[in-house]
């Protein structure tokens, strides 16, 4: 099977866990693509009715092609589940988000969502973070000072570039990419990033995920996380 194959499986499974009714988060990523179509034909053919939180501005271009009717995270008082992708996923299922640059509204609408469930290709169980780029969000302003930082404290920065340019997400901030080839404390990592004036998000998501469904050769695998 293909890496695209197995990212189609878990799309799929993934959005048997959607219930009529439910407000739904839509992630981002080419495996949350997959799982943005299955809702989309629920809908279409067995009737299905939601309400889509999307993370993204190319997630709410699909959606919207789709026919999902959305909202936004501020309009929806709470959001029953979310489904999105991931990067890297620890052997104690601390993640790696970001590398689509979506990074800081699907943490925004993870943090108000009742149950998260993330959808991966094996590929991307690890035993520890690292080897995957933690992505940084930060403003703008000062965002050198914040490279150099980082560089002086060994994470060998680099900032996210997109037709040559700096990358500018959908909030209109810069993305720097840490290259730590191994994260030995995420929990801890993530409270040191959270002190630095200028991060606007950070792309570790600890003690988040409620469920990962994972595609391999040997097909689907559902773990319960908690
Ligand atoms: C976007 C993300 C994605 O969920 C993550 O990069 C996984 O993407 P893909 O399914 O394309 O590998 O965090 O910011």
């Amino acid at each position: 099977m293909t890496q695209d194959e197995l990212k189609k499986l878990v799309g799929i499974e993934s959005a048997k866990y959607v219930k009529n009714g439910d407000i739904v988060g839509l992630g981002t990523g080419s495996t949350a693509y997959f799982m943005v179509e299955e809702l989309g034909r629920r809908m279409k053919e067995e009737g299905l009715e939601i309400t889509g939180v999307t993370t993204s501005n190319a997630t709410t271009k699909q959606a919207t092609e789709l026919g999902i009717p959305l909202k936004s995270i501020d309009e929806v008082s709470h959001v029953d589940i979310l489904i999105d992708g991931a990067d890297e996923i620890s052997s104690d299922f601390q993640g790696t988000k970001g590398g689509g640059a979506a990074l800081l509204f699907e943490k925004i609408v993870a943090s108000y969502a009742n149950e998260i469930i993330w959808i991966v290709d094996e590929s991307k169980m690890v035993e520890k973070l690292g080897a995957f780029p933690l992505p940084i969000e930060v403003i703008r302003y000062g965002c050198e000072q914040l490279f150099h930082l980082f560089d002086k404290k060994g994470y060998q920065p680099t900032f996210r570039i997109n037709n040559e340019e700096k990358l500018v997400t959908d909030d209109g901030n810069y993305i720097i990419d840490l290259h730590i080839p191994t994260i030995n404390n995420p929990i801890e990592f993530a409270k040191e990033l959270d002190t630095y004036v200028g991060v606007v998000e950070h792309g570790l998501f600890t003690n988040m995920v409620n469920r990962v469904i994972v595609g391999s050769e040997h097909g689907v695998k559902t773990i319960e996380v908690r």
